[in-house]
Order: structure tokens, then C-alpha cells, then sequence
């Protein structure tokens, strides 16, 4: 079927951002090489040693390990929120080494869509207005940006829930918002942090079936950091963080 997303133009109001649609053939990420150290009162805290990861266009992929073990450290720097300590992470063509930080903004405005565990919505905005929030960062018309919503709200199955506020819908629906939130903007790149670590079993399987649909059906490229092996096997392949580095781990994500 066709995307209703693809009919979205650049929300990009920055020309310094390469256009997806360029003629590279780049894997949609590639972290090559990445350390980072925090530091508290001088004192280093190394989090990630060694980090390879590429994921291909289209692929969903699965983050686990240990509390502590630094994937959200990961997420956040291949989102370009955080900066490597050393190494590479190149985000649709995109080389993040280098970016002031506003061209770092209009990157993420562009190509990242973030989903939390806690769904972060802006409690005094309907269901509608949330969704439209990184719409209000492009050059749509308004009407442009009310047609995106209404999509994004019709493909989490949410459209009859556009006035309703966050503290007036359950914590599944709640983050299929946050999922319609993320997806608005057409990103090249949805980065899911424990996206079901808050929700109750029926919920769970709802936002893991909305996932598995925007990566099959509108070919969405995903990373999900999960503690949940069901989550997991939602994902066509699974790695986990361990002393540092990434390993490889079975389908079912029990390593
Ligand atoms: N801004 C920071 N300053 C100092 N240390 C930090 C900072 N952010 C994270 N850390 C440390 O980095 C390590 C990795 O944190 P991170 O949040 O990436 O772990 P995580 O794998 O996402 O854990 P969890 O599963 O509990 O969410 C932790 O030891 C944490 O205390
Ligand atoms: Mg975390």
C-alpha cells in the first residue's frame, strides 16, 4: 500500500541537512567506533567503549542489556541529542561529527522521530495538538499540518481521540500519540526508548503490533530499546550492549 506519510514535503526549514531522497545509498545508520565518557567531579565514567552498529533502511532492531549498560546513552547520539567522546555516527547520510548545534536541530527535526517509556506529552495540549507540536518547526500551512495530523492519528487508530487530553486517555493510548507524534514528520529513523516498559500486557501488544506495522507496512526504519524479550522478538534482529560493546543476540533476545 502506499505511504501517506511519503506525500509529506522536507519539514525541513534548513537546506544544511542533505535530503533523504539524495543519491547516497548510506546505510540509514552507522555508528563506527563510538566511545563515551561521562565525567562527575572530574572523575570519568566510561559508558560505551567500542560501539558498531549499522542498521540497514527498513530494518527493526531490537537494543538490550542491563540497566546502566548505556543504551539510551546510544539512542541519544544517534538521535544527535548527545556527542560522542570519540568515533562516528552517521545518520541518513548525515555526519553528526561537526554540526553546530543548530544544524543538529534541524537534523533531528528532519530525520529523527523519538518515542519515550514515559510517552512525554505535553499535558495542557489535546491528543491533536501534540501531534502537530514538531509540525510547528516546519513551513507548513496549516492546513498541510492538520492533514498530516489527522493521518498520523488514523494510522495509531486514534482519530476519534484527536480533543481529548493526555490525563483523559490510558497509558497505551497515550503513547500511540507519542508514536503519532513521532512518525508526523515522515523521520528517516524512529528511536523507541523502553516504549512499552510502562504499559500493561494488552497495551503492550498494541504499541508492539503499531510498530511492527510502521517498519512492514510503511517501511519504517527502527531501534528499540526493550528489558522485554516479547518486545523484542517484535524486531527482525536483536543486540545487546555488554562491557561496552554490542553483540549480536538470538532472535527470541534471551542471551
Ligand atoms: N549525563 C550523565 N552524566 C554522568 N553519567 C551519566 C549521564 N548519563 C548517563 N550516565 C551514566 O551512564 C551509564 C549509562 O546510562 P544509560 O542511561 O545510558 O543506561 P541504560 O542502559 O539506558 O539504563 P536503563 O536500562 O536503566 O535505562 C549509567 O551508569 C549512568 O549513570
Ligand atoms: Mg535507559
Amino acid at each position: 500500500m502506499s505511504d501517506p506519510f511519503a506525500a509529506a514535503p522536507s519539514p525541513s526549514p534548513s537546506p544544511a541537512v542533505a535530503p533523504a531522497s539524495g543519491p547516497t545509498r548510506e546505510a540509514t545508520v552507522r555508528v563506527a567506533a563510538v566511545a563515551k565518557t561521562y565525567y562527575r567531579d572530574q572523575q570519568p565514567i566510561p559508558v560505551l567503549e567500542n560501539i558498531d552498529l549499522t542498521i540497514q533502511s527498513g530494518e527493526f532492531v531490537a537494543l538490550m542489556g542491563p540497566s546502566g549498560s548505556g543504551k539510551t546513552t546510544l539512542l541519544n547520539l544517534v538521535a544527535g541529542i548527545d556527542r560522542p567522546s570519540s568515533g562516528s555516527v552517521v545518520v541518513a547520510g548525515n555526519d553528526l561529527h561537526g554540526m553546530s548545534e543548530r544544524q543538529l536541530a534541524a537534523f533531528r527535526s528532519r530525520h529523527v522521530g523519538f518515542i519515550f517509556q514515559f510517552y512525554n506529552l505535553i499535558p495542557v495540549l489535546t491528543a491533536f495538538e501534540n501531534v502537530e507540536l514538531p509540525l510547528l518547526l516546519t513551513s507548513l500551512s496549516k492546513a498541510e499540518r492538520r492533514k498530516h495530523v489527522a493521518t498520523a492519528l488514523e494510522v495509531v487508530g486514534l482519530s476519534d481521540r484527536r480533543d481529548h487530553y493526555p490525563r483523559q486517555l490510558s497509558g497505551g493510548q497515550e503513547q500511540r500519540v507519542a508514536i503519532a507524534r513521532a512518525v508526523v514528520t515522515d523521520p528517516t529513523v524512529l528511536l523507541a526508548d523502553e516504549p512499552t516498559g510502562d504499559l500493561d500486557k494488552r497495551s503492550e501488544e498494541e504499541v508492539l503490533v503499531l510498530l511492527r506495522r510502521l517498519n512492514q507496512e510503511f517501511a519504517k526504519t527502527i531501534l528499540m530499546v526493550t528489558h522485554d524479550p516479547k518486545a523484542a522478538a517484535s524486531a527482525g534482529r536483536t543486540v545487546r550492549i555488554e562491557k561496552g560493546a554490542l553483540v549480536a543476540a538470538p532472535k527470541d533476545g534471551q542471551a
